[in-house]
């Protein structure tokens, strides 16, 4: 028995002094490496599986970001409509607004419309806002023929996309915030209150009647 305990000794001896070496770039033998280094792929990566070689995928096309409750679930979804003529007629059609017409609503439509949009449809939306006064583009006022009966659908579409001398504002106000401006839009569209022909809340409002 005592003759095992000093082989054994001696073994384990030996194993101590040849499982070291000198060289600090080999690591010497490793005892199940897959506890060190995981089969799996790291985030960041090269992957050969995929033709770019990134372990991180993007999401698939469509995907819709969730969980912010900063923003309404619409402000999220993909616009729907292209921003061609076809796609102007057609949410002029199909596109109302989304928001309840509440004082809060329009208390923040006014104070946006005079941030992004006053400068050159003018606090009143006569199209005479200071930027018209430096040789900056004429929009007409949203009472003139032209635009006092023009759909909400529409209106928001071009706040989507721009209309030739005005810019797409997608990028700097969500849909929700262009809805409130649209709100307040539209009582310049009818400045003596009478009619709300491009409202859709007062249109719903007469339909339940
Ligand atoms: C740089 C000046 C400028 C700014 C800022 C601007 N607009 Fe305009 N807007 C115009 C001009 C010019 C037109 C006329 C476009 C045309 O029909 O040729 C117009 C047209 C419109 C129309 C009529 C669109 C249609 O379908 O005929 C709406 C509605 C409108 N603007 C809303 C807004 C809102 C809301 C904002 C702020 C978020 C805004 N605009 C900011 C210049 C501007």
């Amino acid at each position: 028995m005592k003759e095992i305990y000093k082989y054994i000794c001696i073994i384990a001896v030996a194993a101590v002094f040849v499982s070291c070496n000198d060289d600090p770039k080999k690591p010497g033998y490793e005892y199940m490496p897959d506890m060190y280094r995981s089969p799996s792929y790291e985030t960041n990566s090269m992957n050969p599986l995929f033709p770019d070689s990134m372990t991180e995928r993007q999401p698939v096309a469509g995907t819709v970001a969730r969980g912010n409750d900063v923003y309404t679930s619409f402000d999220r979804l993909p616009y729907p409509y292209a921003g061609d003529s076809l796609g102007y007629e057609t949410a002029g059609k199909e596109l109302h607004n989304p928001l309840e017409k509440t004082a809060d609503n329009m208390t923040e439509g006014i104070r946006l419309y005079k941030n992004y949009c006053g400068e050159c449809h003018g606090d009143k939306g006569m199209g005479d806002g200071p930027v018209t006064q430096h040789n900056g583009p004429k929009p007409p006022a949203y009472s003139s023929d032209q635009l006092k009966n023009l759909p909400e659908g529409k209106a928001f579409h071009t706040t989507q996309y721009g209309k030739n001398n005005m810019g797409s504002y997608a990028s700097q106000l969500t849909a929700s915030q262009r809805w409130e401006i649209i709100r307040y839009v539209q009582t310049m569209q009818h400045p003596d209150g009478t009619s709300a022909a491009t409202d859709s809340t007062k249109k719903k409002i007469t339909a339940s009647k």
